[in-house]
């Protein structure tokens, strides 16, 4: 896959692009200020796939804490989709665990959002459980999907 994209680490510089990019693809975004502290956040990492003019095409936040990672955030622009962003994204996050000694990695997607399911499942992630009523606006469950690297 040819790579028009550079995945590097969310600054104070690109704060402002991942909130904008959150808000157009969630109806329960999380906030600019949010973000910002996530760039303190021990825990946090948050990757930007960024095209040749500087522009953020998406983004990525996860949590690693001791052999557990936990997706919180994936959303590529619209126009920037099915050109294999989310993929390389969630490649970096992968690197990221394997350096790391991450045996699992986890997340929690809506049952109707088939193209992010059809993302993860191509990706190695498995549906290991449902999450009841953990979506709101709209309602809507959840599988919880797992990958394993050990
Ligand atoms: C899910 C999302 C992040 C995918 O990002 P993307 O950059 O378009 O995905 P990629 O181009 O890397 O796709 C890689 C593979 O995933 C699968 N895929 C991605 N989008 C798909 C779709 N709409 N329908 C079916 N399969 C899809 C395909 O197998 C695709 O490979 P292909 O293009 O060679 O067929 C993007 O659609 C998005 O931002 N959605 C809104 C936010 C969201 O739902 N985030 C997930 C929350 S859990």
């Amino acid at each position: 896959m040819s790579q028009k994209f550079k995945v590097v680490l969310m600054t104070n510089d690109t704060v402002r692009q991942v909130a904008d990019i959150e808000a157009e693809c969630f109806t329960n975004p999380w906030s600019y200020d949010s973000f910002l502290s996530e760039l303190s956040n021990p825990v946090s990492l948050t990757w930007v796939a960024m095209d040749g003019e500087n522009n953020a095409a998406g983004f990525l936040n996860a949590y690693f804490v001791l052999d557990e990672a936990s997706l919180n955030n994936i959303a590529v622009r619209e126009q920037y989709r099915r050109q294999g962003v989310g993929h390389q994204l969630l490649q970096t996050a992968f690197q990221h665990c394997r350096k790391n000694g991450v045996a699992s990695f986890t997340l929690e997607v809506r049952q109707s959002n088939t193209a992010a399911i059809s993302l993860y499942e191509k990706l190695g992630f498995r549906k290991t459980g449902e999450r009841k009523g953990f979506y709101s606006q709209p309602d809507e469950d959840a599988f919880l999907m797992t990958k394993r690297f050990q």
